[in-house]
């Protein structure tokens, strides 16, 4: 369905029925990533994937920083009446936007799965480079992009057609959506504050081959907040919901079954 937010349309896939969980996705993706952990996802969850600004089939704005992006989350789970906190499951970027709603709208998340993200700012060199990135994606297309992150996706071992679908998916995300989102990871802070003053359960999951966001960041993750569980899949790279589709779903699933009961 579509929603209007900010004055611009989201698309957002909204399945089952029970307590809400938002899925949100990585850079430059869209809520297809998803699929697989949605198909099995067990029942008495209210599931929620938007596709992100600038992402999918969501319109793209101007601005997409990361605080942008929180408060459009925030934004459309009040769009669908939804009052009650989720837990948010993210990913790479999504991860960046789900520290940026826990630190700034903590009453609406009940739980986190941050799935291979990091808790670190750009250093000045990534954030340039982004930037210089973002104009090229403007005056090229988003081929640019796909073309250098496809082959950090997966594991060295991920079949060749698995490569060639992720990275049409990328090509496919517009130019506009890239580039506003390559500006707003560059100017995002650092969020172990936020993990450290976080008390609400969090489960912190990265694929072994990860190579855009390796294991150490989320080591420096677990580290940080106290009582937070970690995760590291082997036969992963940096898409481990897609490339390990059942040890993810298991992993989720156990992690759901321990969380204290919403009042
Ligand atoms: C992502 O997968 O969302 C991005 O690669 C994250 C990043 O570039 O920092």
């Amino acid at each position: 369905m579509k929603t209007t937010i900010d004055g611009l349309q989201m698309q957002v896939a909204v399945a089952g029925e029970g307590e809400p969980i938002l899925f949100v996705h990585g850079f430059p993706l869209s809520s297809a990533m998803w699929e697989p952990t949605l198909e099995r996802l067990g029942a008495g969850w209210r599931a929620i994937a938007p596709d992100l600004r600038g992402h999918g089939a969501s319109d793209a704005g101007e601005e997409a920083s990361m605080p942008r992006l929180g408060r459009d989350l925030v934004e459309l789970l009040d769009a669908l009446g939804e009052e009650r906190p989720a837990v948010i499951v993210a990913l790479s970027m999504g991860g960046y936007v789900a520290l940026e709603m826990a630190r700034r709208h903590p009453e609406r998340v009940r739980a986190l799965v941050l799935v291979d993200t990091r808790a670190e700012a750009d250093t000045a060199e990534a954030a340039a480079s982004r930037r210089e990135l973002a104009e090229r994606v403007l005056a090229e297309g988003s081929g640019v992009v796909a073309d250098s992150m496809v082959g950090k996706l997966f594991a060295p071992e991920a079949r060749p057609a698995l490569l060639e679908a992720w990275r049409a998916r990328m090509a496919a995300t517009p130019p506009a959506g890239v580039a506003a989102a390559l500006r707003g990871m560059a100017e995002r802070g650092d969020s172990f504050d936020t993990l450290r003053g976080w008390k609400k359960p969090l489960l912190v999951v990265v694929g072994a081959e990860d190579a855009i966001t390796p294991p150490d960041a989320a080591r420096r993750m677990h580290a940080a907040a106290d009582g937070s569980r970690l995760e590291v899949v082997p036969g992963a790279g940096h898409l481990t919901p897609v490339e390990q589709p059942d040890r993810f779903a298991a992993l989720l699933e156990g992690f759901l079954g321990s969380l204290p009961r919403l009042h």
